[in-house]
């Protein structure tokens, strides 16, 4: 064995009080006897410098050599270590001064379990570190160590791919059906909006797609490409908040945090960050939020230091927010830097004439989740359905099908088991059921005319539609307009007629 520097592994405990000599040099034997056995127990041993240049190693080290890439000793000692063995963890020691006793190295050569300990000179300064390959294969030595490793990596990744997917965007405009005048006219204002880099505000009761539009808004924007990022405020605790948005520095708590975490802004850097239930968040959340939309930067808990961060703010709620700010619960600033592009996303009950295309869409989303087929639903069904006041919206039609899906294994779904699943929902009395389309219960004089005439229009086109089966010269007869002018008011791509004749 090649000779090696053993002074520094003894420290003597006092320098005033040295050891009597007899003590001394039973502690250099024992020393020596702990460092024959490591070398001979062990697969190899490893000694570097105080630069971190590899300055021994020993027979057993040997053999991984042409594994790490290296033909010769001579090209491998004299090296710095991190540039000849991937991964290492020697200068951490050199630096630290502290042991690592027992850790798994992974590199090219294979996994290893190791040791490094710091070599000290009489002084107590760190000359070197002495690195131990306590085993090699691991695998088999310490197999259920490593078993359990494994499992929690693969968690790990499991857990980081499921994020990664999340963090993609769910939607499209695709996915936001409806061919009614107002849905035609929201995701009018959405598309624009994607082209924008302003702040947008979807405003509308809940259920009525904010979280959808405001996916889409993203996938349509040149942000695509980045993270779209949301966050709840109903759903987070006031005390989180500010880590949720701004972070946690590396060192600012102990435990899980001890590492750090970044941000919903970071996170969302270069992308879209979804404020959900904007009139939710805490007026002192509100100023924070104010000055980093402002700054365009953050400061992470515990830090000193700013970042920067590029995000372009989607928010949503349905919430009265300009009542809010004149009750002094929503600041008027934030209020006014969000309020660039407000999309108002209307309610279900008006935009009736999309409740059959909805149906459909969301039963065949069901049955594709439960594995079975889309239900089928009777006219007289249908009729019910559209009855409903829906107050929940979408969210609570969709639970309602989702009802009736588990509730019966018939092909057909018929008005009594819509009567029943609605019953059982709790939800306020039947309205009788009557034809559809119906879309009379919007509160019409409430909305700009233009908007009305449309639907009124696209509305008495459905009639006829459906009145002559779909023939398209007959229905223009009966409204007394031109065939080329029933064209012309079919014009979008998901047109009218198809939603409304296959009722
Ligand atoms: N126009 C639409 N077309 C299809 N599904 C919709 C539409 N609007 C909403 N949904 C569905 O209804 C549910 C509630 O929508 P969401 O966007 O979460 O509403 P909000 O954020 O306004 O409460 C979701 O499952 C969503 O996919
Ligand atoms: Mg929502």
């Amino acid at each position: 064995m090649a000779p090696v520097p053993l002074g520094g592994t003894i420290r003597r405990m006092s320098h005033t009080d040295p050891l009597p000599r007899d003590a001394q040099s039973i502690l250099e034997l024992a020393a020596r006897s702990m460092f024959d056995l490591f070398a001979n127990a062990s697969e190899g041993m490893m000694l570097v410098d105080r630069d971190a240049r590899v300055v021994w190693i020993n027979d057993q080290y040997r053999r991984f050599l042409p594994a790490l890439g290296f033909e010769r000793e001579e090209d491998f000692v004299g090296q710095s270590v991190s540039s000849v063995v991937q991964n290492t963890q020697m200068h951490r020691v050199l630096a630290t001064g502290k042991p690592i006793l027992i850790d798994l190295l992974d590199n090219r050569a294979g996994t290893f379990v190791v040791s490094r300990i710091p070599l000290r000179d009489a002084q107590g300064e760190v000359i070197g570190v002495l690195g131990i390959v306590l085993f090699d294969h691991p695998e088999t030595t310490l197999q259920p160590l490593i078993a359990k490793f494994a499992r929690l990596e693969q968690d790990l990744k499991e857990a980081q791919r499921q994020l990664a997917s999340q963090r993609r965007t769910k939607y499209t405009f695709a996915s936001f059906v409806g061919s009614s005048p107002a849905a035609v006219e929201v995701k009018r204002q959405a598309r624009r909006a994607a082209q924008s880099t302003s702040p947008v505000l979807l405003l509308g009761e809940t259920g009525t797609g904010k979280e959808l539009l405001a996916h889409a808004i993203h996938a349509a924007s040149p942000r695509a490409g980045k993270a779209f990022v949301g966050v709840n405020m109903a759903a987070v605790p006031e005390s989180l908040l500010e880590s949720e948005f701004f972070g946690v520095a590396p060192g600012a708590y102990t435990g899980a945090d001890k590492k750090g975490r970044d941000g919903k802004f970071k996170l969302a850097d270069g992308g879209t960050l979804f404020l959900d239930e904007l009139g939710d968040m805490p007026m002192a959340m509100q100023v924070k939020l104010l000055r980093a939309l402002q700054d365009g930067e953050i400061e992470p808990l515990g830090s000193n230091q700013v970042v920067r961060c590029d995000v372009r703010v989607v928010a949503a709620t349905s919430r009265d927010l300009p009542q809010m700010v004149r009750d002094g619960l929503f600041r008027e600033d934030l209020f006014y830097r969000l309020n660039v592009l407000p999309i108002r996303v209307p309610p279900l009950r008006e935009r009736q004439s999309d409740l059959p295309a909805l149906i459909e869409t969301l039963c065949e989303d069901i049955a594709a989740r439960g594995g079975g087929s889309p239900l089928e639903i009777g006219a007289e069904a249908q009729a019910l359905l559209a009855a409903q006041a829906w107050r929940g919206n979408i969210r609570e039609l969709r639970n309602v099908l989702e009802q009736l899906a588990l509730r019966t294994d018939a092909a057909l779904i018929t008005a009594a088991d819509v009567a029943a699943v609605l019953r059982e929902a709790g939800l306020p009395e039947l309205a009788p059921i009557r034809a559809m389309p119906a879309a009379t219960d919007a509160p019409a004089d409430l909305r700009p005319l233009p908007e009305q005439i449309a639907e009124l229009e696209q509305r008495a086109i459905a009639a006829a539609l459906a009145h002559t089966g779909g023939n398209r010269a007959a229905a223009a007869r009966l409204l007394g307009i031109s065939r080329a002018s029933l064209y012309d008011r079919l014009g979008s791509p998901d047109g009218v007629s198809e939603t409304q004749t296959t009722v």
